[in-house]
């Protein structure tokens, strides 16, 4: 029998997980349980880049745990844990840094947008993509599912796997992305990628009136109900497209092209369709993030199980650099 491929992801705590988040990563990450061995992971130590106030920290962390539990992670038979809860992670991350050129991180995006809104980037934004090549190389991963606005850190994770190996012989396994390509990236309220920092999401876990009141609110063109409009750069149908299926989608999009139809039209049928496919795992996840002692218990174990894995690979790296 062929050994399963190893596929790792993680998400960082920094807010509300929204609807770009769920297509772009969290639901063809967890279909990728049928197929292979997965890590999924809380990047609880990526959002202290961001994050300064521990009780909305904590907040984030458990309303994440209970949208992966909620849509059904088997963390039974996958490991599914907190990053924190791996130290190992922290001193890959030394060794990694020690071999990653400045200007390899100097070109990263996330550095170089918040240089240019002449922001003072912390080091630990500027260091970003060392902990993130740090957790996919601990885990020996083949492939790692990420939206395209990820392809980046995946890039940079690929160099330095590739510098470490040359400099200490063939040691760390270069991972694959796998992004869907079909869902590039979700426009938000205001059309811009839809980010928990820009303030603009759906969340994907509210009140049905909630999700109503946000998807009322994505902006359009100014186009009168009587006008011909184009499917293909409006943000509604941007969305509305990956909650329908295909002949629901051409109806709809001919229904743009031929006028007579109002936004308002299109973004009930959109939050409809959102609903349709969310609702079934809404009070799932109202009922998981109250619940402190389970989430506790499920990432207590995936800690366990992701450590076992972290310490054999970081053995074999301190042994390649002589700190055996
Ligand atoms: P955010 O930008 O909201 O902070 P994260 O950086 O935590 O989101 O992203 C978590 C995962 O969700 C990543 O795999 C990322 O590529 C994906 N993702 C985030 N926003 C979008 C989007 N607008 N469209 C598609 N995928 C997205
Ligand atoms: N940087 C990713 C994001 O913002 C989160 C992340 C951290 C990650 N470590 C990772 C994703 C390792 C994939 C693999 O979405």
């Amino acid at each position: 029998m062929t050994k399963r491929l190893r596929t790792l992801s993680g998400i960082t705590p920094s807010g509300k997980p929204h609807v770009g988040n769920y297509l772009g990563m969290l639901k063809p990450a967890l279909a990728m349980q049928a197929t292979s061995e997965t890590f999924y992971f809380i990047a609880d130590l990526h959002a202290l880049t961001k994050v300064r106030d521990a009780p909305a920290l904590r907040e984030n962390i458990r309303e994440l745990a209970a949208v992966f539990l909620a849509l059904g992670i088997d963390h039974e038979h996958h490991t599914f844990f907190r990053q924190s809860d791996v130290p190992e992670v922290a001193e890959l991350t030394w060794v990694l840094s020690c071999v990653t050129p400045m200007g390899l991180l100097q070109r990263a995006h996330a550095f170089k947008d918040a240089q240019a809104k002449e922001e003072e980037p912390n080091h630990g934004l500027f260091a970003y993509p060392v902990l993130m090549a740090a957790d996919i190389l601990l885990y020996d991963t083949n492939q790692v599912p990420v939206g395209k606005d990820q392809k980046q850190h995946l890039e940079i994770t690929r160099d330095i796997a590739g510098y470490f190996n040359r400099q200490f012989g063939e040691t760390l396994v270069l991972p694959e992305p796998r992004i869907q390509e079909e869902v590039a990236t979700i426009p938000g309220l205001d059309g811009r990628k839809m980010s928990k920092s820009y303030n603009n999401v759906i969340p994907l876990f509210s009140t049905q009136a909630e999700l109503r009141k946000a998807v009322m609110r994505i902006v359009t063109d100014s186009k009168g109900v009587a006008d011909p409009k184009d499917p293909e750069s409006c943000n509604v149908f941007q969305i509305f497209r990956h909650f329908a299926a295909a002949e629901e989608q051409a109806t709809w999009a001919r229904r743009y092209r031929e006028g007579g139809m109002g936004y308002g039209e299109i973004k009930q049928a959109t939050f409809e369709a959102i609903d349709r496919e969310i609702g079934p795992f809404r009070e799932r996840y109202f009922a998981l993030r109250d619940d402190d002692a389970r989430i506790a218990r499920v990432l207590g174990q995936g800690g366990e199980k992701a450590r076992a894995v972290a310490s054999g690979v970081l053995a074999r790296v301190r042994r390649k650099v002589g700190l055996d």
